[in-house]
């Protein structure tokens, strides 16, 4: 894997001259065209990156953007890997370690959620304070990969306390009401059950989602600053009298874009 990763590494280098990014973006539907905005851009396929893997996901590009946003040098993830799709969690992973080696110290993920408990409606932002993981394997399964971590890492603040406060007054400064909770994961593909979502609930879970878990998870065995961001697109299962479609998500994506996209940005202004 630490070869693959050199690789993958190297093949970038060679792209982008040198560039070294100060922050990963990991963007889920809807925001990856914040790529787009990026100043001084080298945009390389994930195809032309030796061991990398290939998004397959519907609105995921499958690209990545090296250049400059909101005064960062930032290293965009237009696309990323589900463990839905078929890819190991290792491979959910691979883009975020591989952003690591090139340098980058923080991470910034959004995703679409679906909201639990009566204070959300969708189109809210979800800073995540904390997640829950009880499906599934870790991405750190297997041998460890020592140059980007220990083998137990402590996951007490994987999101990072002075970045929430930075979002916080991002937030303020945008008007944004910004809510605050645990992201809770599931692999998915299907939405989960209302039975589900109550025992979520339970739980202690603020929303639920498919995603950004694997990505912390390694991020934050590699010592990376992270701040993650759910868009709640729907009230999860249950909740509502009607079902959940791909299509309800994908409207809320569409409509909430601007605003959260200009949350991501002053987020980034702002990071110490
Ligand atoms: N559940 C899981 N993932 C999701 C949801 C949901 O309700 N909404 C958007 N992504």
């Amino acid at each position: 894997m630490i070869a693959s990763l050199r690789e993958s590494v190297q093949a970038i280098q060679k792209r982008c001259g040198g560039f070294v990014p100060e922050t990963a973006l990991v963007l889920g539907s809807g925001l990856g065209f914040l790529g787009e905005l990026c100043r001084d851009a080298v945009t390389i396929p994930y195809a032309d990156i030796p061991g990398f893997p290939l998004s397959t996901a519907p609105g995921h590009a499958g690209r990545l953007v090296l250049g400059e946003l909101a005064g960062r040098r930032v290293a965009v993830m237009q696309g990323r890997f589900h463990y839905y799709e078929g890819y190991t969690y290792a491979e959910a992973a691979y883009g975020v370690r591989a952003l690591r080696l090139l340098g980058a110290e923080t991470l910034l993920v959004t995703n679409a959620a679906g909201g639990l408990g009566g204070h959300f409606t969708p189109g809210d932002i979800m800073m995540i304070t904390d997640h829950i993981k009880f499906f599934d394997e870790s991405p750190l399964r297997g041998e460890n990969i020592s140059e980007l971590g220990t083998r137990f890492p402590d996951m007490s603040y994987a999101y990072t306390p002075a970045l929430r406060e930075t979002a916080r007054r991002a937030a303020g400064e945008l008007g944004i009401a910004l809510r605050e909770g645990v992201y809770m994961y599931f692999p998915g593909p299907q939405y989960e059950t209302p039975a589900e979502i109550r025992a979520a609930g339970a739980l202690g879970a603020d929303a639920v989602g498919m995603s950004t878990v694997p990505e912390v998870i390694a991020a934050v065995h590699a010592g990376m600053d992270v701040l993650g961001f759910s868009l709640i697109c729907n009230m999860a299962a249950g909740l509502r009298e009607q079902k959940l479609s791909e299509g309800d998500v994908l409207d809320a994506d569409e409509k909430a874009k601007g605003l959260f996209s200009k949350l991501v940005l002053r987020c980034l202004e702002r990071m110490p």
